[in-house]
């Protein structure tokens, strides 16, 4: 049997593409798109089968911002498979996403310009809402319903015979000033997407000293900026096409303008063919591209430390206790 891989958000975006540039490599594979909404997931499924009709592609319904459906997920998951070679946790949200403009029009005149461009720093603040699980809803969507959901696999990741790999969509937005252990949730601060992707770091990192001598390793992907659902949420498609001779001229200079999903998946679908123990956990792999269009792998030590990332892991280990009690505590009265 190929291998199985699983990949979060596969309905659109950097998802979708990642299973494209998987399948066009290698059609044994068995992939299993793990998407929220059951429409958008078969659309998926009919193009990839219509590229390459001898693939296997499957399809799991799951919400990782409610975690009773992430747990019917790996519940499903578990029954139908022996193992998982490896898992994208790729889905992502940045919800209601405000532009400072006044930052915008100073920062393209300052020094900094690249650096605002390559991780919109000090550029965008979010409006984040709490889920009917109580969590904040972009710590419960691109953090924790992914990491219930590796809790929950554990017997199909971790086997010391041969290793599986979890890889993860983070961002160079992820921010450690943006980030407290203390409101990990991000609940009092305006910038949950900075603070979700550095929490994913911190993660990862975690899962690397827990997990990698039972044969299961995470690394850390960045797309770079790629035009999908998520940055049309930021701006319109027509300004984005407006700006694009400012992107072209800066892909000169910064080469975190993928600008497509197939670019941005360059790093991620690297990932997948490399020996994950030759890999350094606290490195984090970018997807760039050159002003004349083609694409490569770059890395970028985290701005991490063990000790928090242990931390954080504990506090994630509390929460999910608590979490599925109050679930069962409902689920009973009800
Ligand atoms: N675009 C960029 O420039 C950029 C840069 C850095 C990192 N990223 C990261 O790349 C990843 C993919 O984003 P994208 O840019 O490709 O945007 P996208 O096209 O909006 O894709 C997001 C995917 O996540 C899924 N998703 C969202 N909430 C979900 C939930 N609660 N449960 C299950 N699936 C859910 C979406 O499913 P639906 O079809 O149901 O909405 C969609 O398939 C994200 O983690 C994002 O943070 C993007």
């Amino acid at each position: 049997m190929g291998k199985v891989v699983l990949v979060t958000g596969a309905s659109s975006g950097v998802g979708r593409a990642l299973c494209q540039r998987l399948l066009q490599e290698d059609d044994g594979l068995h992939l299993c798109l793990a998407c929220r909404n059951p429409g958008r997931a078969e659309a998926a499924r009919a193009a990839l089968l219509a590229a390459c009709p001898s693939a296997q592609v499957t399809v799991v319904q799951v919400d990782v911002a409610d975690l009773r459906s992430v747990l019917r997920a790996a519940r499903e998951l578990r029954h139908r498979f022996q193992r998982l070679d490896c898992v994208y946790l790729n889905a992502g949200i940045m919800p209601n996403p405000h532009l400072n403009l006044r930052a915008l029009f100073s920062g393209i005149f300052s020094r900094k310009v690249i650096h605002m461009f390559s991780t919109a720093e000090g550029l965008l603040t979010q409006e984040d809402r709490v889920t009917a699980d109580g969590l904040q809803e972009v710590f419960a969507t691109n953090v924790f319903g992914h990491f219930i959901l590796i809790q929950e696999l554990e017997p199909l990741l971790a086997h010391s015979d041969s290793p599986s790999r979890l890889i993860w969509t983070s961002s160079r937005s992820a921010s450690r000033s943006n980030f407290s252990l203390e409101d990990f949730q991000h609940s009092r601060g305006q910038e949950p997407y900075s603070s979700s992707k550095y929490a994913l770091d911190l993660l990862s990192v975690a899962l690397n000293q827990h997990f990698h001598q039972r044969g299961l390793y995470s690394s850390v992907a960045c797309p770079g900026t790629m035009l999908t659902n998520l940055t049309y949420g930021i701006l319109p498609p027509f300004l984005w096409t407006l700006m694009m001779p400012i992107i072209w001229l800066l892909r000169f200079f910064a080469n975190a303008f993928t600008l497509t999903p197939y670019n941005g998946a360059e790093a991620l679908v690297w990932l997948f063919h490399q020996n994950p123990e030759s890999l350094n956990p606290l490195n984090k792999y970018l997807s760039a591209t050159t002003g004349f269009g083609s694409n490569y792998v770059t890395t970028q030590k985290m701005d991490i430390d063990g000790d928090t990332a242990e931390k954080f892991y504990q506090k994630l280990l509390e929460l999910e206790k608590h979490i599925k009690g109050t679930i069962q505590d409902t689920d009973t009265q009800s």
